[in-house]
């Protein structure tokens, strides 16, 4: 469990009035599929949230190393089931460089966290504060979006040194819908440069097709040529990823909002510079769009995702 907040919440945002794009945004917005807004949270937002993604991290105990698992298949099934588990929940997901050959940290716990997801923004207060208001509603009406509904948020840290490359994708990848509704939100906690590994995007990239899909198993897909783990890519069309010189990188300051198409190819390179590149990310999806039974991420009946 993430220790009780300590403090009355600070810098909350919601009461910051819609700041509406421009026509020449919108614009942007339709041609390019991404845009980059400076300044959109204030300086004790940023700090707000940094410090409760810090307690969340102190308060995180491990489980059981995955040295400790006889096999490579139950470590993976392990890591799955942590994985599924946290699409109603608050996981910590340590770096893939995080560890030595003998299971052990290389450094302190708090410098080897990838990331935090993906239920942040409904179940911690200060995430929650952060993740609403009318200023990222009228922002969801600016980009078209019909009745966005918050899936998934993310903390991710990319650590000084062993921060991971995210390779090209494209988030419908990962959160499909019919029709395809998906849009980033990605918000910098901390000043994004080339050397600490902002984001790279292919202008345009979104009228091309999706590439592939990350499917969950079920009994609708048994039969389908999906990899026998639960969990898996499945190819849908051959589009090679853009070449780095069709590319251009969002080297964005702290506070800086970046909008992503859900077709958008997008990736980051590894941080191996010595800061952080914090950043933290939503992902909507169309209430009115059909929400896919074999994305990975599936929310009880208990707990729908709810909007701005
Ligand atoms: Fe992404």
């Amino acid at each position: 469990m993430p220790a009780p907040i300590e403090e009355p919440l600070q810098g909350r945002n919601n009461a910051k009035p819609a700041q509406r794009l421009t026509p020449a945004q919108q614009a942007q917005w339709q041609d390019q599929g991404y845009l980059v807004l400076p300044g959109f949270k204030p300086a004790p937002d940023l700090q707000a949230l940094r410090r409760r993604a810090a307690q969340i991290v102190e308060a995180f105990e491990p489980g059981p190393r995955l040295s400790v698992f006889s096999t490579r298949d139950q470590a993976r099934q392990a890591a799955d089931q942590a994985f599924l588990d946290s699409a109603s929940g608050i996981h910590c997901f340590f770096e893939e460089e995080a560890f030595d050959e003998s299971g052990h940290l290389r450094q302190a716990k708090a410098l080897s966290i990838n990331k935090i997801g993906h239920a942040l923004h409904d179940l911690d207060p200060v995430f929650d504060a952060f993740s609403r208001g009318p200023a990222l509603a009228g922002l969801g009406e600016d980009l078209g979006l019909k009745d966005p509904r918050i899936w998934q948020s993310m903390l991710i840290f990319k650590q000084p040194g062993i921060g991971g490359e995210v390779r090209w994708h494209q988030d419908a990848t990962f959160l499909h819908s019919t029709p395809i509704t998906v849009t980033g939100f990605w918000f910098a906690l901390e000043d994004a440069t080339r050397d600490n590994g902002c984001l790279w995007v292919q202008p345009g990239g979104h009228q091309g097709p999706l590439r592939e899909r990350f499917v969950r198993r079920t009994a609708a897909t048994q039969a389908a040529d999906i990899p026998p783990s639960e969990l898996g890519l499945e190819a849908l069309d051959a589009t090679p990823w853009p070449e780095i010189s069709q590319a251009v990188p969002l080297e964005v300051p702290a506070g800086t909002l970046v909008c992503l198409h859900g077709l958008l190819p997008h990736c980051s390179a590894p941080n191996r510079s010595a800061v952080s590149r914090q950043a933290y990310t939503l992902h909507t999806v169309d209430a009115l769009s059909h929400w896919s039974p074999t994305n990975w991420l599936q929310r009880p009946a208990a707990m729908p995702p709810r909007g701005f």
